[in-house]
């Protein structure tokens, strides 16, 4: 199967954040979040992702290279030169997206975060036999979405409004579809609105269903439900936890830890701790309310809290790093030293002890 990532805007809402990179390589949970997305696909057999672009593509393909190798994933771009809307780039890609399989696409906004349940949208589709399927979620404050009036029993889609101004229902378009090719036939080769003006004319025509998305889900495009979003994500992470970590690891609270992180025997970790990609934590490490960057090693029996370790960092064994301390980039704690409030410049070695918070230069 093929999917299509709707990868337009300048992200505006996620400023300063998107000055520095395009609103899907924001990371989310260690991650950026169109990673989150490529992952489920790739996860339920999707081979092809076609992103849809309108500024700074090699940006995006030169980060995304990576990871085509590594999830042995076809990741290619679809440029528009003026924004085609949400349905126009469709159009536009046209001719990668279609293939003689005639199997479904999926079409995602890049934005949104849930458990990507894409396997049951799969079979739902295939159940329902029409031309489309959108996955909805209930909302407190559906006018900033789009908004589906559906048929309880079959899932029929009987209307469609994009960010209604009056109160019609609660159930909003999560912004992750599976279409049949046909509804290509519906979109032309123009800036146009998959919401506004695709959705609800196959609506009329009783072809489109909706999926109610279990678990949770957030548009994660503005500062405040991005921090809303991480709580709910951690905490259906968490729920897939326990049995990742069997050997005597021990969490507590909310934890997040990169896949490519090691966690030793015996450790105990949490609450509210975020462990990077290719982190070490050795045997028996104690780890509270801090961030663990890319790349540190925690060596055995070491205590770290209330603290932020910098990328490529050590932290030595028995060490003991507190109360604010902050490590910059590819800093070195000795063995057995203690740190209370250190703030300590990139690319340092710490032999002594640092008693009380200040700047190590
Ligand atoms: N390629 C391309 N070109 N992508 C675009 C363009 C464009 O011109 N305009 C928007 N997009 C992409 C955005 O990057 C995003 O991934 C997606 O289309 C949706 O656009 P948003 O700007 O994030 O829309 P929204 O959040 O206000 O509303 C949409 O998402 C809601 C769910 O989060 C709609 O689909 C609503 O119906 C939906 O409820
Ligand atoms: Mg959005």
């Amino acid at each position: 199967m093929k999917a299509l990532i709707l990868v337009g805007g300048f992200g505006t809402r996620l400023r300063p954040l998107t000055l520095s990179v395009p609103k899907p390589l924001v990371d989310f949970g260690n991650k950026p979040m169109i990673l989150h997305q490529i992952e489920a696909l790739k996860l339920i057999g999707v081979d092809e992702v076609i992103l849809a672009i309108n500024y700074q593509p090699e940006i995006m393909l030169n980060f995304l290279k990576e990871f085509e190798a590594k999830l042995c994933i076809k990741i290619s771009c679809s440029q528009e030169f003026e924004p085609m809307g949400t349905a126009g780039p469709l159009a536009l890609a046209r001719d990668k997206l279609i293939d003689e399989s005639g199997e479904p696409f999926f079409v995602l906004n890049s934005d949104v975060i849930c458990e990507f349940p894409l396997k049951q949208m799969v079979e739902f589709h295939r159940n329902h036999g029409g031309e489309a399927t959108i996955m909805v979620t209930k909302v407190d404050e559906p006018s900033k979405y789009g908004v589906v009036l559906l048929d309880e029993e079959t899932g029929q889609v009987e209307r469609f409004m994009e960010k209604p101004k009056i109160f019609v229902g609660n159930k909003i378009n999560a912004g992750i579809y599976l279409l049949n090719p046909s509804v290509l036939d519906r979109i032309e080769l123009k800036p146009t609105s998959i919401e506004k003006e695709v959705f609800p004319s196959i609506a009329s025509d009783k072809q489109l269903y909706a999926m109610v998305l279990p678990g949770f889900w957030m548009d994660i495009g503005q500062p405040k439900d991005y921090v809303a979003g991480l709580t709910l994500y951690l905490e259906s992470l968490r729920r897939n936890f326990s049995e990742k970590l069997s050997h005597g690891v021990h969490i507590i609270g909310n934890v997040i830890i990169d896949e490519s992180a090691q966690v030793g025997e015996g450790c105990l970790i949490g609450p509210d701790v975020a462990i990077g990609p290719g982190c070490v934590i050795e045997a028996g490490v104690r780890l509270s309310h801090c961030t663990i960057m890319r790349a540190v090693r925690i060596k055995k029996h070491a205590c770290v809290s209330q603290s932020i370790i910098g990328w490529h960092s050590t932290v030595g064994k028995w060490a003991r790093v507190e109360n604010m301390t902050v490590l910059g980039e590819d800093v070195h704690i000795s063995d057995e030293v203690y740190s209370n409030g250190g703030v300590v410049l990139p690319h340092k070695e710490i032999k002594s002890n640092i008693l009380k918070p200040e700047i190590v230069m």
